[in-house]
């Protein structure tokens, strides 16, 4: 579906197309329906810290700003919990999963039934909720209104339907037992969240922890707080008890205050390698939490030369530059074939200048700026290091300066670029496509391998076998054959190697947020 939205949104979302994919089918009518005008000033509603269904303000009295990207101007200020609110958000989860508690006593289907009351709410708020997210993210709000809130809402209702079915085994055990095990929640859950997907990765988040019955800690990425917060509030009138979720903003601090709190039983991260190593790191000289991580990636897209040339253009420059290159699965390194090269160099260099970049609010644009100053430097810094290591800028290479003070870099591509160079090894996570030739495909799935990331990966070919061939061989926790950012529900979404442990999405997530209990019961083989 993402695929569809992709080849929507490079259109500028007219209604006609939409209408279009309406007819396609009728469950599809909900997301692709034409979209409103969006927002362009949302109302900022709820700016604290959102503990036992309650808004409060840090004990601390800390606060901090959050910008607008495409602007550079601050929108709100933001309480930013310290360690005692942490504490009390903290003691109000672990209060709301004390056997007894309302929400332990509901029904497994009931917590189903209050995750599809949060996913309808999602729904009757999508256009304010795509505002919000793009004024306080900048990513065009033809994404957030196609992409990031529908598939949100798509996946709280897929774990919804998880609620009552995820049970245990009966197992024929040897003597006179009886054994049977029972899936149980983990406990208190730490949830921290990164900036480029906030609606989304929050969705990927809660949805797995309720539906199994857990409580919940969650931390917004400092920059972009605000949906999460409007989230919290849908929490409360969807009708979760309340110290169920608890939303504690702030930076990496508030972060590492929950990944090494000895009360919290689990934390999911996503975000940086860097982070994700303290994190476990934390659980590791605390309570040995259990911890799932979803880091970075730096993702070979193998393009073969039997391959349709114009889809695969258009699907390397997508794979790259969907969300500002903000993509842990970004497709930055493309190994493309040695006869088809110099084409491919051309097309897509021909294509990234075409992107159009500007006001995240304007329907023709598909570039907004990237997410802060810092973000936008490390991008320009990796930049000035490919040309300094002889890489061929193709295209852009530098800020879009005539956009005012947002955070825009223009879309960037680099030829002959070469496995050593730090632009092919290092995550750049800005609108930067790495082209690197190959010659044949045993030395490409080596030098696809040689990096210490394996989130994702793609080829592109006509040829069965050869496709075959290099899905077996990559190690990536997810590849894509002729296409890329292609996403659903239903299917696990992880890490080999250093890009992290654990899967999102899927029966496979229910596994982070589940203890196995074995009950092994005596049965007595005569009546005494
Ligand atoms: P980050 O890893 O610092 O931030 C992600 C989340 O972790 C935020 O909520 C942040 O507040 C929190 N955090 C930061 N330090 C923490 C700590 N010590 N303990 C607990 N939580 C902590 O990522 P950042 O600095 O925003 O971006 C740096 C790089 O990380 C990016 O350039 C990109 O390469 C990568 N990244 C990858 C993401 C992904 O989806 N895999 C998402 C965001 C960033
Ligand atoms: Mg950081």
């Amino acid at each position: 579906m993402l695929r569809a939205a992709n080849s929507l949104l490079r259109t500028g979302s007219s209604p006609n197309q939409w209408q279009q994919c309406m007819k396609i089918s009728s469950s599809k009518a909900t997301y692709f329906a034409a979209a409103p005008n969006p927002q362009t000033n949302p109302d900022i509603l709820y700016t604290g810290l959102f503990i036992n269904n309650d808004w409060c303000k840090s004990k601390s009295g800390e606060i901090f700003p959050t910008v607008n990207p495409a602007t550079g101007q601050e929108i709100a200020q933001i309480q930013a919990g310290g360690k005692e609110d942490v504490n009390i958000a903290v003691a109000a989860a672990r209060e709301a999963f004390k056997l007894g508690s309302p929400w332990r006593r509901m029904d497994a289907s009931e917590r189903g039934s209050l995750l599809y009351k949060l996913a309808d709410l999602m729904e009757r708020d999508r256009s304010y909720l795509a505002s919000l997210e793009t004024f306080d993210n900048g990513k065009p709000f033809s994404a957030s209104y196609y992409v990031d809130v529908p598939f949100s809402i798509k996946n709280l209702r897929y774990f919804a339907g998880w609620a009552d079915k995820n049970h245990g085994k009966t197992i024929p055990m040897d003597g006179d037992y009886f054994a049977y095990t029972r899936h149980e929640p983990v406990g208190v859950c730490g949830q921290i969240i990164p900036w480029n997907f906030p609606l989304l990765m929050m969705a990927w988040k809660l949805g797995p922890a309720l539906a199994t019955g857990n409580t919940v800690v969650l931390k917004p990425a400092e920059q972009t707080s605000l949906t999460a917060l409007y989230m919290a509030q849908l929490t409360k009138e969807a009708g979760f008890p309340e110290g169920v979720i608890n939303v504690v903003p702030g930076d990496g601090k508030t972060g590492a205050l929950i990944a090494n709190h000895m009360d919290v039983d689990k934390v999911a991260f996503t975000g940086s390698t860097e982070v994700g190593k303290l994190i476990q790191q934390a659980s590791g000289s605390s309570n040995l939490k259990r911890v799932t991580l979803e880091l970075g990636g730096k993702s070979p897209n193998i393009i073969l030369s039997d391959t349709d040339m114009d889809y695969a253009v258009e699907q390397a420059h997508f794979g790259l530059f969907f969300n500002m290159g903000q993509c842990c699965c970004a497709g930055s390194r493309n190994y493309i074939e040695d006869s088809i090269y110099d084409e491919f160099v051309e097309r897509s260099a021909e294509r990234a200048k075409k992107r159009t970049i500007g006001d995240p609010f304007d329907s023709t644009v598909e570039q907004g700026p990237q997410i802060d100053n810092e973000q936008m430097n490390k991008i320009l810094e990796l930049i000035e290091s490919g040309k300094r290591a002889g890489a061929k800028l193709v295209a852009g290479g530098e800020r879009h300066t005539d956009l005012g003070d947002g955070y825009y870099i223009k879309p960037t591509v680099f030829a002959d670029v070469q496995d050593n160079m730090r632009i092919a090894r290092e995550e750049i996570f800005g609108p930067v496509q790495l082209l690197i030739r190959f010659k044949n495909i045993d030395e490409v799935i080596e030098r696809a391998n040689k990096s210490e990331y394996g989130l994702a990966a793609a080829v592109f070919t006509k040829d069965l076998d050869k496709a075959n061939h290099i899905v077996q061989g990559l190690r990536a926790g997810t590849v894509w054959v002729n296409a890329y950012n292609a996403f659903g529900a239903q299917v696990p979404f992880g890490g080999y190697k250093m890009s992290g442990h654990g899967r999102e999405n899927s029966e496979y997530a229910l596994q982070n947020y589940t203890e196995v209990k074995s009950v092994i019961v005596k049965v007595p083989q005569k009546n005494s």
